[in-house]
This record gives C-alpha cells, structure tokens and sequence, in this order.
C-alpha cells in the first residue's frame, strides 16, 4: 500500500498542474449580471461599450428602444438596476 502512495502523489499534482483555469476576461465590467443575460441575446457587449458615455436618460432610451422596438425580453423590474449598471460603467452624470 506505501509504494502506491509514493507513485500516485506526483502523478496528481502533475495533473493538477495542467488544468489550471484559464485567465479570466470578463467581457462586461463587473456586475454585469443583468447586461450579461439580457444584452447580449441579439449582439455583443460592444454595442454597449463602445457607445460614447450616455447619461442615464440616454441609456434609458436606449434600453426602451430595445425592449419596444426589437423586443429585448427585460423584465419591467430589472431595468432601474440594469440602468445602475450601465450610467455607472458606460455613462456619465445628466448635464
Ligand atoms: C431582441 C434583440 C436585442 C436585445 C435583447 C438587445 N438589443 Fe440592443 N440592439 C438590437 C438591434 C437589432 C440593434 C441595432 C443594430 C444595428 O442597427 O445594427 C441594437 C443596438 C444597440 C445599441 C447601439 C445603439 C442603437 O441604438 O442602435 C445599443 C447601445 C444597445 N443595442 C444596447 C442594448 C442593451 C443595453 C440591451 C440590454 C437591455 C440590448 N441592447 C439588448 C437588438 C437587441
């Protein structure tokens, strides 16, 4: 039993080695739980990142655009957080 203790040992760490998780790269900035099931059903997050700083009036329209004009399925309850998300990581103050 001690011997197949001492062959198994460096056999596992050596499999461990190997399966280290790769790096992480969020595609969202963080918190984006909402923007990340709900934006990008139809297309990318940049969409979202590469608009020009919005205020939170501009997201909103936005986001109504969304839901009325392509029907993005945002739940009515979700959209003051999801709006939270998107004025703090891709907005600016309302002038
Ligand atoms: C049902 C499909 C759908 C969903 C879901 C969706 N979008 Fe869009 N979005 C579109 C389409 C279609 C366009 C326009 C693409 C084009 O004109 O090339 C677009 C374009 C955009 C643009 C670029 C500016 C504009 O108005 O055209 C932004 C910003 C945007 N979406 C934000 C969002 C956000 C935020 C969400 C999450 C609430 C979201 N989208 C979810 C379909 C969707």
């Amino acid at each position: 039993m001690k011997r197949f203790a001492i062959f198994f040992i460096p056999l596992a760490a050596l499999a461990a080695d190997e399966w280290k998780l790769p790096e992480e790269r969020p595609v969202f900035k963080p918190g984006a739980d909402l923007a990340q099931a709900n934006c990008l059903i139809c297309h990318s997050h940049e969409y979202i990142s590469t608009q020009p700083p919005l205020t939170r009036d501009q997201w909103k329209a936005s986001v109504t655009k969304m839901q009325q004009k392509y029907g993005a399925p945002l739940p009515a309850e979700s959209v003051d957080a999801l709006l939270d998300y998107l004025v703090k990581n891709y907005g600016k103050p309302a002038q």
